[in-house]
Protein backbone atom coordinates (compact mmCIF):
# COMPACT_ATOMS: atom_id res chain seq x y z
CA UNK A 1 0.00 0.00 0.00
CA UNK A 2 1.05 3.32 -0.36
CA UNK A 3 0.85 5.74 2.98
CA UNK A 4 1.49 9.18 3.26
CA UNK A 5 2.30 10.23 6.68
CA UNK A 6 2.28 14.30 7.22
CA UNK A 7 3.92 15.11 10.21
CA UNK A 8 5.99 11.43 10.10
CA UNK A 9 9.17 13.06 11.17
CA UNK A 10 9.12 12.65 15.08
CA UNK A 11 8.85 9.61 17.52
CA UNK A 12 5.49 8.32 16.83
CA UNK A 13 6.22 8.68 12.85
CA UNK A 14 9.88 7.00 13.17
CA UNK A 15 8.12 3.84 14.96
CA UNK A 16 5.47 3.53 11.92
CA UNK A 17 7.61 4.56 9.12
CA UNK A 18 10.28 1.67 10.11
CA UNK A 19 7.64 -0.92 10.53
CA UNK A 20 5.70 -0.28 7.38
CA UNK A 21 8.55 0.30 5.34
CA UNK A 22 9.67 -3.40 6.75
CA UNK A 23 6.31 -4.65 5.94
CA UNK A 24 6.94 -3.97 1.93
CA UNK A 25 4.76 -0.66 1.97
CA UNK A 26 5.61 2.68 0.22
CA UNK A 27 6.08 5.04 3.18
CA UNK A 28 5.93 9.08 2.20
CA UNK A 29 5.88 11.53 4.60
CA UNK A 30 5.47 15.22 4.21
CA UNK A 31 7.54 17.33 6.61
CA UNK A 32 8.49 20.99 6.73
CA UNK A 33 12.36 20.32 6.26
CA UNK A 34 12.08 17.36 4.15
CA UNK A 35 16.26 15.62 3.93
CA UNK A 36 15.49 12.02 2.85
CA UNK A 37 14.55 9.75 0.39
CA UNK A 38 10.91 9.84 0.54
CA UNK A 39 10.24 13.14 2.50
CA UNK A 40 8.10 15.46 1.02
CA UNK A 41 7.95 19.14 1.91
CA UNK A 42 4.45 21.16 3.26
CA UNK A 43 4.00 23.49 5.28
CA UNK A 44 1.27 21.89 7.22
CA UNK A 45 -1.00 24.74 6.81
CA UNK A 46 -1.60 25.28 2.86
CA UNK A 47 -2.53 23.23 0.17
CA UNK A 48 0.62 22.97 -2.28
CA UNK A 49 1.97 20.66 -4.74
CA UNK A 50 2.44 18.06 -1.73
CA UNK A 51 -1.34 17.06 -1.82
CA UNK A 52 -0.54 15.37 -5.26
CA UNK A 53 0.67 12.40 -3.08
CA UNK A 54 -2.58 12.08 -1.26
CA UNK A 55 -4.04 11.79 -4.13
CA UNK A 56 -3.78 7.92 -5.31
CA UNK A 57 -2.55 6.63 -1.79
CA UNK A 58 -4.38 4.13 -0.04
CA UNK A 59 -3.97 5.30 4.02
CA UNK A 60 -3.34 8.71 5.57
CA UNK A 61 -1.66 8.88 8.89
CA UNK A 62 -1.78 12.15 9.99
CA UNK A 63 0.80 13.39 13.20
CA UNK A 64 1.68 16.56 12.47
CA UNK A 65 1.67 18.86 15.91
CA UNK A 66 3.86 21.36 17.51
CA UNK A 67 5.42 19.04 20.21
CA UNK A 68 4.00 18.83 23.59
CA UNK A 69 6.90 18.74 25.91
CA UNK A 70 7.75 22.37 26.00
CA UNK A 71 6.94 25.25 28.39
CA UNK A 72 3.31 25.84 28.24
CA UNK A 73 3.43 29.81 27.45
CA UNK A 74 0.52 31.29 25.82
CA UNK A 75 2.59 31.45 22.97
CA UNK A 76 3.81 27.45 22.59
CA UNK A 77 0.08 26.96 23.60
CA UNK A 78 -1.47 28.61 20.77
CA UNK A 79 1.65 26.81 18.85
CA UNK A 80 0.18 23.74 20.07
CA UNK A 81 -3.25 24.04 18.95
CA UNK A 82 -2.62 25.68 15.62
CA UNK A 83 -0.26 23.27 14.23
CA UNK A 84 -3.12 20.57 15.17
CA UNK A 85 -5.76 21.71 13.90
CA UNK A 86 -4.17 23.38 10.79
CA UNK A 87 -2.44 20.79 9.92
CA UNK A 88 -5.71 18.44 9.78
CA UNK A 89 -7.68 20.70 8.29
CA UNK A 90 -5.34 20.97 5.39
CA UNK A 91 -5.15 17.27 5.07
CA UNK A 92 -9.15 16.98 4.98
CA UNK A 93 -8.66 19.35 1.95
CA UNK A 94 -6.30 17.35 0.32
CA UNK A 95 -8.53 14.52 0.81
CA UNK A 96 -11.62 16.24 -0.23
CA UNK A 97 -9.82 17.51 -3.67
CA UNK A 98 -8.80 14.24 -4.58
CA UNK A 99 -9.99 12.00 -7.42
CA UNK A 100 -9.01 8.87 -6.20
CA UNK A 101 -8.68 9.51 -2.18
CA UNK A 102 -7.54 7.31 0.39
CA UNK A 103 -9.66 5.07 1.53
CA UNK A 104 -8.77 5.66 5.38
CA UNK A 105 -7.56 8.59 7.43
CA UNK A 106 -6.07 8.39 10.91
CA UNK A 107 -5.63 11.28 12.73
CA UNK A 108 -3.40 11.55 15.45
CA UNK A 109 -5.36 12.21 18.96
CA UNK A 110 -4.26 12.19 22.41
CA UNK A 111 -5.81 10.14 25.54
CA UNK A 112 -5.17 13.87 27.20
CA UNK A 113 -8.55 14.26 26.25
CA UNK A 114 -9.70 12.89 29.30
CA UNK A 115 -10.34 13.86 32.62
CA UNK A 116 -8.08 14.02 34.95
CA UNK A 117 -9.19 10.94 37.25
CA UNK A 118 -8.23 8.12 39.67
CA UNK A 119 -12.00 6.48 40.23
CA UNK A 120 -12.14 4.69 37.46
CA UNK A 121 -10.62 4.58 33.83
CA UNK A 122 -11.72 5.93 30.58
CA UNK A 123 -12.74 3.87 27.61
CA UNK A 124 -14.91 5.78 24.75
CA UNK A 125 -18.36 4.90 25.98
CA UNK A 126 -17.98 6.13 29.45
CA UNK A 127 -15.04 7.74 29.59
CA UNK A 128 -15.59 11.48 31.30
CA UNK A 129 -13.95 13.96 28.38
CA UNK A 130 -11.84 16.94 30.50
CA UNK A 131 -11.86 20.31 31.22
CA UNK A 132 -13.77 20.87 34.51
CA UNK A 133 -12.13 18.54 36.72
CA UNK A 134 -12.05 20.56 40.12
CA UNK A 135 -8.63 21.64 41.74
CA UNK A 136 -6.29 21.13 39.24
CA UNK A 137 -4.70 24.17 37.30
CA UNK A 138 -6.80 26.07 34.88
CA UNK A 139 -4.41 25.67 32.30
CA UNK A 140 -4.87 21.91 32.20
CA UNK A 141 -8.59 22.68 30.30
CA UNK A 142 -6.74 24.32 27.48
CA UNK A 143 -5.01 20.82 26.60
CA UNK A 144 -8.70 19.45 26.34
CA UNK A 145 -9.62 22.22 24.42
CA UNK A 146 -6.72 21.25 21.92
CA UNK A 147 -7.72 17.47 22.05
CA UNK A 148 -11.05 18.69 21.00
CA UNK A 149 -10.39 20.86 18.32
CA UNK A 150 -8.24 18.66 16.39
CA UNK A 151 -10.88 15.93 16.44
CA UNK A 152 -13.48 18.43 15.33
CA UNK A 153 -10.91 19.23 12.18
CA UNK A 154 -11.18 15.81 11.61
CA UNK A 155 -15.07 15.24 11.95
CA UNK A 156 -15.57 18.29 9.92
CA UNK A 157 -13.53 17.50 6.97
CA UNK A 158 -15.97 16.71 4.07
CA UNK A 159 -14.29 13.52 2.98
CA UNK A 160 -17.35 11.06 1.93
CA UNK A 161 -14.80 8.56 0.20
CA UNK A 162 -12.65 7.58 3.11
CA UNK A 163 -13.28 6.81 6.53
CA UNK A 164 -11.38 8.27 9.43
CA UNK A 165 -10.32 7.51 12.65
CA UNK A 166 -9.12 9.35 15.87
CA UNK A 167 -6.54 8.19 17.58
CA UNK A 168 -6.83 8.70 21.19
CA UNK A 169 -3.20 7.14 21.46
CA UNK A 170 -1.62 6.74 25.48
CA UNK A 171 2.36 7.59 25.81
CA UNK A 172 3.84 5.33 22.52
CA UNK A 173 7.28 3.58 24.53
CA UNK A 174 9.51 2.65 21.76
CA UNK A 175 13.41 2.19 22.32
CA UNK A 176 14.04 5.21 20.30
CA UNK A 177 16.49 8.31 21.57
CA UNK A 178 14.75 10.94 22.30
CA UNK A 179 11.10 9.30 22.64
CA UNK A 180 9.81 9.26 25.85
CA UNK A 181 11.08 6.06 26.81
CA UNK A 182 14.50 7.25 26.59
CA UNK A 183 13.73 10.28 28.61
CA UNK A 184 11.77 8.08 31.61
CA UNK A 185 14.98 5.60 31.48
CA UNK A 186 17.35 8.21 31.80
CA UNK A 187 15.79 9.77 34.59
CA UNK A 188 15.39 6.43 36.29
CA UNK A 189 18.91 5.70 35.35
CA UNK A 190 20.52 9.24 37.22
CA UNK A 191 18.45 7.62 40.52
CA UNK A 192 15.60 10.38 39.48
CA UNK A 193 12.94 7.73 38.78
CA UNK A 194 10.80 7.89 41.84
CA UNK A 195 7.35 9.16 42.84
CA UNK A 196 6.51 11.89 41.66
CA UNK A 197 3.83 14.41 44.19
CA UNK A 198 3.23 10.99 45.67
CA UNK A 199 2.37 9.02 42.51
CA UNK A 200 -0.59 8.38 42.44
CA UNK A 201 -1.54 9.43 39.00
CA UNK A 202 -2.08 7.05 36.33
CA UNK A 203 0.42 6.73 33.48
CA UNK A 204 -1.37 5.23 30.39
CA UNK A 205 0.69 4.35 27.88
CA UNK A 206 1.64 1.69 24.38
CA UNK A 207 4.20 -0.49 24.07
CA UNK A 208 5.51 0.45 20.07
CA UNK A 209 4.58 -3.09 18.49
CA UNK A 210 1.32 -2.45 20.01
CA UNK A 211 0.95 0.72 18.64
CA UNK A 212 2.15 -0.34 15.17
CA UNK A 213 -0.31 -3.70 15.14
CA UNK A 214 -3.55 -1.51 16.64
CA UNK A 215 -2.69 0.64 13.11
CA UNK A 216 -2.88 -1.86 11.30
CA UNK A 217 -5.84 -3.19 13.03
CA UNK A 218 -7.73 -0.31 12.17
CA UNK A 219 -6.65 -0.13 9.00
CA UNK A 220 -8.26 -3.13 8.06
CA UNK A 221 -11.17 -2.93 10.01
CA UNK A 222 -13.71 -1.11 7.67
CA UNK A 223 -16.65 -1.01 9.90
CA UNK A 224 -14.59 0.99 11.98
CA UNK A 225 -15.33 5.12 12.61
CA UNK A 226 -14.62 7.59 14.98
CA UNK A 227 -12.31 7.93 18.26
CA UNK A 228 -10.56 5.14 19.19
CA UNK A 229 -8.22 4.41 22.72
CA UNK A 230 -4.75 3.18 22.05
CA UNK A 231 -3.52 2.50 25.14
CA UNK A 232 -2.12 -0.85 27.48
CA UNK A 233 -5.38 -2.24 28.86
CA UNK A 234 -3.45 -1.86 32.52
CA UNK A 235 -2.62 1.83 33.58
CA UNK A 236 -0.92 1.94 36.44
CA UNK A 237 0.17 4.73 39.13
CA UNK A 238 3.00 6.65 38.67
CA UNK A 239 4.78 5.12 41.26
CA UNK A 240 4.14 1.53 40.35
CA UNK A 241 4.94 2.79 36.69
CA UNK A 242 8.74 3.84 37.66
CA UNK A 243 9.35 1.10 40.08
CA UNK A 244 8.65 -1.18 37.46
CA UNK A 245 11.08 0.67 35.14
CA UNK A 246 13.81 0.70 37.45
CA UNK A 247 13.81 -2.97 38.53
CA UNK A 248 13.89 -3.84 34.01
CA UNK A 249 17.03 -1.68 34.20
CA UNK A 250 18.10 -2.75 38.10
CA UNK A 251 18.04 1.03 39.63
CA UNK A 252 17.63 0.20 43.23
CA UNK A 253 16.66 3.72 44.28
CA UNK A 254 14.44 6.20 42.65
CA UNK A 255 14.17 9.70 44.57
CA UNK A 256 10.93 11.04 45.34
CA UNK A 257 10.32 14.44 44.14
CA UNK A 258 7.29 17.01 45.41
CA UNK A 259 5.70 18.64 43.30
CA UNK A 260 7.85 21.85 43.78
CA UNK A 261 10.97 19.77 42.85
CA UNK A 262 8.78 18.53 39.74
CA UNK A 263 8.21 22.28 38.50
CA UNK A 264 11.75 23.26 38.71
CA UNK A 265 12.71 19.78 36.90
CA UNK A 266 10.06 20.71 34.27
CA UNK A 267 11.44 24.14 34.16
CA UNK A 268 15.21 23.20 33.67
CA UNK A 269 14.40 20.49 31.05
CA UNK A 270 11.75 23.32 29.38
CA UNK A 271 8.39 21.02 29.85
CA UNK A 272 5.70 21.35 31.89
CA UNK A 273 4.06 19.42 34.89
CA UNK A 274 0.72 18.86 33.09
CA UNK A 275 2.74 15.73 31.77
CA UNK A 276 3.95 14.10 34.83
CA UNK A 277 1.18 14.89 37.34
CA UNK A 278 -2.14 14.23 35.32
CA UNK A 279 -3.34 11.00 36.18
CA UNK A 280 -3.95 9.58 32.80
CA UNK A 281 -6.28 6.93 33.02
CA UNK A 282 -7.32 5.10 29.91
CA UNK A 283 -8.51 1.85 28.78
CA UNK A 284 -8.86 0.48 25.23
CA UNK A 285 -12.60 0.17 25.45
CA UNK A 286 -13.38 -0.11 21.61
CA UNK A 287 -10.05 -2.57 20.56
CA UNK A 288 -10.94 -4.90 23.08
CA UNK A 289 -14.59 -5.59 21.92
CA UNK A 290 -13.05 -5.61 18.66
CA UNK A 291 -11.58 -7.69 19.26
CA UNK A 292 -7.49 -7.16 19.21
CA UNK A 293 -5.05 -8.42 21.70
CA UNK A 294 -1.99 -7.28 23.41
CA UNK A 295 1.33 -8.39 22.84
CA UNK A 296 2.15 -6.11 25.94
CA UNK A 297 -0.24 -5.46 28.07
CA UNK A 298 1.36 -5.16 31.22
CA UNK A 299 4.19 -2.72 31.76
CA UNK A 300 6.31 -4.76 33.57
CA UNK A 301 6.63 -7.21 30.76
CA UNK A 302 6.89 -4.12 28.04
CA UNK A 303 9.33 -2.20 30.27
CA UNK A 304 11.81 -5.21 30.03
CA UNK A 305 11.19 -6.02 26.49
CA UNK A 306 12.04 -1.86 26.16
CA UNK A 307 15.26 -1.97 28.17
CA UNK A 308 16.15 -4.93 26.08
CA UNK A 309 15.96 -3.48 23.03
CA UNK A 310 17.81 -0.30 24.42
CA UNK A 311 20.85 -2.28 25.19
CA UNK A 312 20.97 -4.18 21.96
CA UNK A 313 20.91 -1.44 20.14
CA UNK A 314 23.93 0.53 22.45
CA UNK A 315 25.48 -2.93 21.45
CA UNK A 316 24.81 -2.39 18.08
CA UNK A 317 26.29 1.32 17.94
CA UNK A 318 29.54 0.29 19.88
CA UNK A 319 29.83 -2.47 17.39
CA UNK A 320 29.31 -0.34 14.29
CA UNK A 321 31.21 2.25 16.23
CA UNK A 322 28.73 4.79 14.75
CA UNK A 323 26.97 7.71 16.07
CA UNK A 324 23.50 6.11 14.03
CA UNK A 325 22.16 3.51 15.72
CA UNK A 326 22.21 -0.38 13.55
CA UNK A 327 19.16 -1.96 13.28
CA UNK A 328 18.80 -4.14 16.20
CA UNK A 329 18.00 -7.70 16.02
CA UNK A 330 14.86 -6.73 17.64
CA UNK A 331 13.51 -3.88 15.69
N1 LIG B 1 4.72 10.43 21.40
C1 LIG B 1 3.64 10.02 22.05
O1 LIG B 1 3.74 9.17 22.92
C2 LIG B 1 2.29 10.60 21.70
C3 LIG B 1 1.15 10.16 22.40
C4 LIG B 1 -0.10 10.69 22.06
C5 LIG B 1 -0.20 11.63 21.06
N2 LIG B 1 0.92 12.04 20.41
C6 LIG B 1 0.78 13.02 19.31
O2 LIG B 1 1.17 12.35 18.14
C7 LIG B 1 1.84 13.25 17.26
C8 LIG B 1 3.19 12.66 16.93
O3 LIG B 1 3.91 12.48 18.14
P1 LIG B 1 5.49 12.47 18.15
O4 LIG B 1 5.91 12.09 19.51
O5 LIG B 1 5.99 11.74 16.98
O6 LIG B 1 5.74 14.03 18.00
P2 LIG B 1 7.06 14.76 17.54
O7 LIG B 1 8.23 13.86 17.69
O8 LIG B 1 7.07 16.10 18.19
O9 LIG B 1 6.77 14.93 15.97
C9 LIG B 1 5.68 15.69 15.50
C10 LIG B 1 5.91 16.08 14.08
O10 LIG B 1 5.02 17.17 13.78
C11 LIG B 1 5.66 18.06 12.91
N3 LIG B 1 5.39 19.43 13.32
C12 LIG B 1 5.82 20.06 14.45
N4 LIG B 1 5.36 21.32 14.46
C13 LIG B 1 4.62 21.48 13.33
C14 LIG B 1 3.92 22.57 12.76
N5 LIG B 1 3.90 23.76 13.36
N6 LIG B 1 3.29 22.38 11.59
C15 LIG B 1 3.35 21.17 10.96
N7 LIG B 1 4.02 20.12 11.44
C16 LIG B 1 4.64 20.27 12.62
C17 LIG B 1 7.14 17.80 12.95
O11 LIG B 1 7.57 17.49 11.64
P3 LIG B 1 8.58 18.42 10.79
O12 LIG B 1 9.36 19.25 11.78
O13 LIG B 1 9.43 17.41 10.08
O14 LIG B 1 7.73 19.22 9.86
C18 LIG B 1 7.32 16.61 13.86
O15 LIG B 1 8.10 15.59 13.30
C19 LIG B 1 1.92 14.58 17.99
O16 LIG B 1 0.90 15.40 17.50
C20 LIG B 1 1.70 14.21 19.45
O17 LIG B 1 1.08 15.24 20.17
C21 LIG B 1 2.15 11.54 20.70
Amino acid sequence: MKIVIPGGTGQVGTVLNRALTAAGHEVVVLTRRPSRDREIRWDGETLGRWAQVIDGSDIVINLAGRSVSCRYTATNLQAMMDSRVHSTQVVGEAIARAARPPRVWLQMSTATVYAHRFDAPNDEATGVIGGSEPGVPDYWAYSVEIAKAWERAQEEADTPHTRKVALRSAMVMSPDRGGVFDILLRLARLGLGGPVAGGAQYVSWIHDRDFVRAVDFLVDRDDLTGPVNLAAPEPLPQRAFMRALRSAWGVPVGLPATKRMAELGAFALRSDTELLLKSRRVVPGRLLDEGFTFEYGRWPQAADDLVQRVRLRRVDRRRSGAGAPALSRLS
